[in-house]
C-alpha cells in the first residue's frame, strides 16, 4: 500500500469546496504519454492552476498503470523543477467499473478514483459505488460517481434525452454512497463525434454544424437540490476546427467532427460544475501537429522532431482551456 501522500499528490476535496464556491472548474486531462504527461504539467505551472491528471483502463491498458503512477509521481517533481512550490495534482482513475481496479489504482497511489456504476440499475449503482466510497475514504481518496448515461455517438435524440440526470434521484444517490462528486449527464458525450448532423443546425454563413445546447435546467435543479455539491462534465471537448481542418488538410479524415460549444462550457464552470474532462481535444492537437509536420517535412524520422511541436500545440490547448474556458489560472490554494 502506498500512499499518494507520500509522493506529493493531493485528492480532489479542498481544490473542488474552492471550485465549487469561486464559480470555476478544475481541467481533467486524460494522459497516455509522457508527451501529454510534460504538456500538462507545463500548462498547469505556467498557469498557476491545480489539474487532475486522469487514467482510464484504455490508458493503463496501453502504457501500463505504473508506468502511469510513476508519470504522476514525475509530474509533481517536474513542476516544482518548474518553479511551482505547492503543486496541487490529482492522480484520477477515469471510469473505473469495478471495486478492484478502484482498490488496486488506490493501493498504488492513486488520489482519486471513479467508480462508473452509471450502466447499472439504480440499486446496484449505489452498492458498487458504496463500497468503493468506503474502501477510499480509509485512505482519504476522493471518489466521484455517476448518475445518468452520456450519450454515445450511435444513440439517437430520444435516447439521450432519456439517460439525462434525473434530478429527483441525486439526494438519494450522494447521500446513500457518500461519494465526494458526481458525473452528471446533460447532453455532452465522449469523443470526437458527439452528435450526429441531423441532432444539429447548420449555420448558414460558415456552413458549420452548430449542436443543440445542453441541458443546463437540468444542471440546475441537481445544482438545487445538492446545494455546493461538487458536479463533474464529461466529454467536453470542444472539437476545434482549426485542428479538425489541419488533420483534414494533412492527409487525415474526420468528417463532421464536432463537440461542445467552449461558451457552454464557460457557463457551466461557473455552476456547480467544479470538473470538466477533456481528452479528445488533446488528442486531436497532438494529431494536427503531427501530421503538419510529417507533411511539411517528409524527411523527418526522429520521434522528437514531429513529438516536439505535438508536444507544443497540446501545451498551448491546455492553456487556452485553463484560462478562457474552466478560469483556474492563479487558483493553487498555497502560492
Ligand atoms: O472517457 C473516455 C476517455 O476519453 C478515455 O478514452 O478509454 O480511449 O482511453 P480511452
Ligand atoms: P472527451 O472525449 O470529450 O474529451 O471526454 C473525455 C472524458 O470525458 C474522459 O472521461
Ligand atoms: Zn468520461
Amino acid at each position: 500500500m502506498l500512499s499518494y501522500k507520500e509522493l506529493g499528490l493531493v485528492n480532489t476535496r479542498a481544490m473542488f469546496a474552492a471550485a465549487v464556491k469561486g464559480g470555476y472548474a478544475i481541467p481533467a486531462f486524460n494522459f497516455n504519454t509522457m508527451e501529454q504527461m510534460q504538456a500538462i504539467v507545463m500548462a498547469a505551472v505556467e498557469t498557476k492552476s491545480p489539474v487532475i491528471m486522469q487514467v482510464s483502463k484504455g490508458a493503463r491498458n496501453y502504457a501500463n498503470a505504473t508506468i502511469l503512477r510513476y508519470m504522476a509521481q514525475g509530474a509533481v517533481e517536474y513542476a516544482k523543477e518548474l518553479g511551482c512550490a505547492y503543486p496541487e495534482i490529482v492522480l484520477h482513475l477515469d471510469h473505473g467499473d469495478s471495486f478492484e481496479i478502484c482498490k488496486e489504482c488506490i493501493d498504488m497511489g492513486f488520489s482519486s478514483v471513479m467508480i462508473d456504476g452509471s450502466s447499472l440499475p439504480y440499486e446496484e449503482n449505489i452498492a458498487l459505488t458504496r463500497k468503493v466510497v468506503e474502501y477510499a475514504h480509509k485512505h482519504d481518496v476522493t471518489v466521484e460517481a455517476e448518475l445518468g448515461v452520456l450519450a454515445g455517438v450511435e444513440d439517437d435524440v430520444v435516447s439521450e434525452v432519456s439517460h439525462y440526470t434525473k434530478p429527483e434521484e441525486v439526494i438519494d444517490f450522494a447521500t446513500r454512497t457518500g461519494c465526494d462528486s458526481l458525473a452528471i449527464s446533460i447532453g455532452t458525450s465522449h469523443g470526437a463525434y458527439k452528435f450526429k448532423p441531423e441532432q444539429c443546425t447548420r449555420d448558414p454563413k460558415t456552413g458549420k454544424l452548430v449542436p443543440p445546447p445542453l441541458a443546463f435546467d437540468i444542471l440546475y435543479e441537481i445544482e438545487k437540490k445538492l446545494p455546493g455539491f461538487p458536479i463533474v462534465l464529461h466529454g467536453s471537448s470542444s472539437v476545434p476546427q482549426e485542428e479538425v481542418d489541419i488533420i483534414n488538410t494533412y492527409g487525415g479524415n474526420l468528417p463532421d467532427a464536432i463537440g461542445i460549444p467552449e461558451e457552454q462550457l464557460r457557463k457551466a464552470a461557473k455552476s456547480a460544475v467544479c470538473k470538466i474532462n477533456i481528452d479528445s481535444d488533446s488528442r486531436l492537437a497532438m494529431t494536427s501537429a503531427i501530421r503538419k509536420h510529417l507533411a511539411e517535412n517528409p524527411g523527418h524520422f526522429d520521434p522528437r522532431q514531429y513529438l516536439k511541436p505535438a508536444r507544443d500545440n497540446m501545451k498551448k490547448m491546455y492553456i487556452h482551456k485553463i484560462v478562457n474556458v474552466l478560469g483556474s489560472n492563479n487558483k493553487l490554494l498555497k502560492q
